[in-house]
């Protein structure tokens, strides 16, 4: 029943203010209590010492012990609610006007007379009460002298049993009552009002709550509504709703990469056996056709199993050492050397290098480069690499008679690399998809000829830790055009 965190406030409140009450009331009443003890006591202060000489108890030095009992004798007889008492030096009570079994002490403390009559004390200052053994009053007292000596004193209980009769009476009165009524009214309602604020606050946290729950119900993949004011006027609970949605949209987002990614390591492993398994059995059957079928095989069938066996083989090798380059490159081994050199040079050496190839396919390969190019800051190594991906491919997906561009041009402080050729083209949707490692269109896988769809991945990996980026646009049966950009040599 108290489990959510509103009841436990609103029930502790509720005690507190409970508490509070309690206190306040009884602090009011007993100030009260105490207040009227004051006046009463400073009002009647001189009332012994009035009475003393109203009855002429002492003149000219002298004590009349015989008007004291005179005394007593009137009081008792017209007003026995005041409480006369006589008292020796020592305390000790010698008359009084009560009936004798109503007395039950015979001795009254001295302190609070000397206090009284030296006027140390503030008021109300309570001294014993013969009538009660267990509770002190309000009293007025004047010392009896005999010349310098005290012989006693005439001390009256102002408070006395009937009066504090009257006192309850006033505890109980009107003003008192309607005072203490408004302390609790006013505790009342300043609890509803904090109950109230309390609840406006504790909703704000069970709708997180809710959303929270929702969250982990979702399976942590969908978080709604997640337009959240942050500025300078949040509060801890904003801040906390605003870093919830923060973390859960990154959660939505880690989870989703995650599963990306997972899926696309169980392509690539499928990928990966797949394009080794082709090879590979290509590989053994042409070798155990050598070997089982030697005799019926001439020299020249015999050559030309051993080269298809071969260019196998080839194939099997590059694909494992383009595998490698790829993890390497993925774990950071590879740290770019950088360093100035001349990219017309480059280019030139790798146009070289494929010049067998192009020629007998009769491609032309054109160079476009501005005059005077300054160098670029890369490692010379990884651009040749990125250069002959490019142009590999340009010449691989380019039918015989095709025509390559490759053009440099300054810009800034950079130069743009673009390998552009007349070839098949990509379609528009498999763009994208180009640069991921294993990626090879239906129609490229289709081919005999063409690698792993390894080279792009290794290309983009390259120019990443260089700091650039790759672009392509395609068009499908016009052409292919590669571009990036390298940074140019500060001198
Ligand atoms: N110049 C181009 N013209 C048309 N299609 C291209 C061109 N360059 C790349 N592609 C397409 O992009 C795919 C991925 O290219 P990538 O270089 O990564 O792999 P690959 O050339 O098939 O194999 P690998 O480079 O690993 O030997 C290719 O299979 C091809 O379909
Ligand atoms: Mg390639």
């Amino acid at each position: 029943m108290f489990r959510s965190l509103y009841s436990k406030l609103a029930l502790t409140l509720f005690a507190v203010f409970s508490l509070l009450a309690t206190l306040l009331v009884f602090l009011h009443l007993y100030s009260n209590h105490l207040y009227q003890l004051e006046t009463q006591q400073k009002l009647n202060k001189d009332l012994a010492t009035h009475i003393a000489q109203e009855y002429k108890i002492f003149e000219n030095g002298m004590v009349y012990e015989d008007r004291l009992q005179d005394l007593f004798h009137t009081f008792m007889q017209i007003n026995p609610a005041i409480e006369l008492y006589s008292i020796d030096a020592d305390g000790k009570i010698i008359g009084y006007n009560a009936p004798h079994e109503k007395i039950v002490r015979t001795h009254i403390d001295l302190q609070p007379i000397k206090e009284f009559i030296q006027g140390e004390r503030s008021f109300p200052i309570e001294g014993s009460d013969p009538r009660d053994i267990s509770n002190n009053k309000i009293f007025s007292v004047v010392s009896l002298k005999q010349g310098a000596e005290t012989r006693g004193y005439l001390y009256i209980i102002l408070a006395g049993e009937r009066f504090s009769n009257v006192v309850s009476h006033l505890m109980g009165s009107h003003i008192i009552n309607a005072s203490t009524w408004v302390i609790v009214i006013v505790l009342v309602f300043s609890l509803l009002l904090a109950l109230l604020a309390f609840r406006y606050m504790t909703k704000r946290l069970a709708t997180l709550s809710g959303k929270m729950e929702q969250f982990k119900q979702s399976g942590f993949t969908a978080i709604s509504d997640s337009k959240i004011r942050h500025d300078r006027c949040s509060d801890e609970i904003d801040d906390l709703t605003y870093s919830f949605y923060e973390m859960a949209n990154t959660i939505v987002r880690q989870l989703s990469k995650l599963k990306q990614a997972d899926g696309q390591r169980r392509e690539l492993i499928a990928n990966v056996s797949h394009d080794l398994r082709t090879p590979l059995t290509t590989l053994q059957g042409y070798l155990e056709t050598i070997l089982r079928k030697s005799d019926e095989l001439d020299e020249a069938e015999k050559q030309q199993y051993i080269e298809t066996a071969l260019q196998h083989s080839q194939r099997l090798g590059n694909l494992v050492s383009e595998l490698f380059e790829l993890a390497r490159l993925d774990a950071n081994e590879t740290r770019p050397k950088l360093e100035a050199f001349s990219l017309p040079e480059l280019v030139h050496d790798v146009i070289h290098k494929f010049w067998i190839m192009t020629s007998k396919r009769n491609i032309s390969v054109e160079t476009q480069f501005d005059q005077q190019l300054p160098f670029v800051y890369a490692d010379l190594g990884l651009i040749e690499r990125v250069i002959q991906n490019l142009l590999e491919n340009a010449i691989r997906y380019t039918p015989d008679g095709g025509k390559i561009i490759i053009s440099l041009a300054h810009a800034d402080d950079a130069v743009t690399v673009q390998v552009k050729d007349n070839g098949c083209g990509i379609a528009e949707k498999e763009l994208p998809l180009i640069f991921e490692r294993f990626y090879r269109p239906e129609k490229s896988r289709q081919q005999s000829s063409g690698g792993a769809g390894l080279g792009l991945a290794i290309t983009k990996r390259i120019l990443e830790l260089h700091g650039s980026t790759i672009q392509a646009f395609s068009r499908i049966n016009q052409g292919t055009e590669f571009r990036f950009h390298l940074p140019i040599h500060q001198a």
